[in-house]
């Protein structure tokens, strides 16, 4: 029997996510009881920010410990605002790094021919009350942050041929997803600017945290899925189970012609569920 990627790869290919593990310098020990079950249950994780609580070196170096139960297993990461806390984003993310975790900030990568695009994400609100770049140089400022990982995200997923692409963000795309939340904070948990990239490249799912008292599943206006994987979400709803979700995808096919970007692709064999 072969490592866990190639004993599934007959099947498919699992993928784990979970976000918001906020890693404190005391936590030893904490996650290492998820991080094996992720392993024995998926071929690939993501993780979708707020690995770690204030965003300090410390947290990230106890969380690299932590993952090494997983070690073998490729890892996908974004940073969440908590890793901007302390102003040590760039040693926080060079700790992931050096762990093997493939950070994206605007980057894709593909592991086992399924392609993922990353980027933090920010907030500004949805729909017809997001926020606009109108009045004092601030609040135009505080929009073209949103636009600006809008962009990261396009570029990293138009530069994925793969037959699945999926999206790792922090910040949610919708507002279903962090409806739960009070509506005043609503324009800090998400932007709807970022569902433009993902409706327009063909995506089988879209993860993100960030919105811990949100809701677990929505869909893009283009009917992409869109799960909030915020662990202390995932508690909540199922609980009993693992705090991770895991989507199971038909193995890509090696030398699949590549889709136009805008070209529907089934979704019915795709299974998503929590962990167990
Ligand atoms: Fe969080
Ligand atoms: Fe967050």
């Amino acid at each position: 029997m072969g490592p866990p990627t190639e004993r599934r790869a007959a099947k498919g290919i699992s993928i784990a996510a979970v976000g918001d593990l906020h890693c404190t310098r005391s936590a030893q020990g904490a996650f290492q009881g998820l991080f094996a079950q992720i392993a024995s249950s998926a071929d690939i994780l993501l993780l979708c920010g707020d690995l770690t609580a204030y965003g300090l070196p410390e947290e990230a170096r106890v969380l690299a410990r932590e993952l090494t139960v997983a070690a073998k297993m490729p890892i996908v990461s974004v940073l969440g605002n908590h890793e901007y806390e302390s102003g040590r984003q760039d040693e926080v993310r060079q700790i992931f790094l050096d762990t093997g975790i493939r950070v994206l900030d605007g980057e894709a990568c593909e592991i086992n021919g399924i392609g993922f695009a990353g980027v933090k994400g920010f907030g500004g609100g949805f729909d017809r009350r997001a926020l606009e770049p109108w009045g004092e140089p601030t609040m135009k400022q505080f929009v073209h942050e949103a636009v600006d990982e809008v962009l990261k995200l396009g570029s990293a997923l138009a530069r994925l041929r793969t037959a699945y692409r999926i999206a790792v963000l922090h910040y949610s795309p919708i507002r279903a997803t962090v409806v739960g939340e009070p509506l005043e904070i609503f324009p800090f948990l998400g932007s709807s600017r970022l569902e433009e990239p993902l409706n327009r490249y063909t995506l089988a799912a879209v993860f993100h945290g960030h919105a811990h008292n949100g809701q677990p599943e929505g869909r893009t206006s283009g009917g992409v899925p869109v799960y909030n994987v915020a662990m202390s979400l995932l508690e909540r709803h199922f609980p009993g189970k693992p705090p991770f979700r895991i989507l199971e995808l038909p193995s890509p096919p090696r030398s699949e012609p590549q889709p136009a970007p805008d070209a529907p692709r089934t979704r019915e064999s795709i299974v998503v569920h929590e962990g167990r």
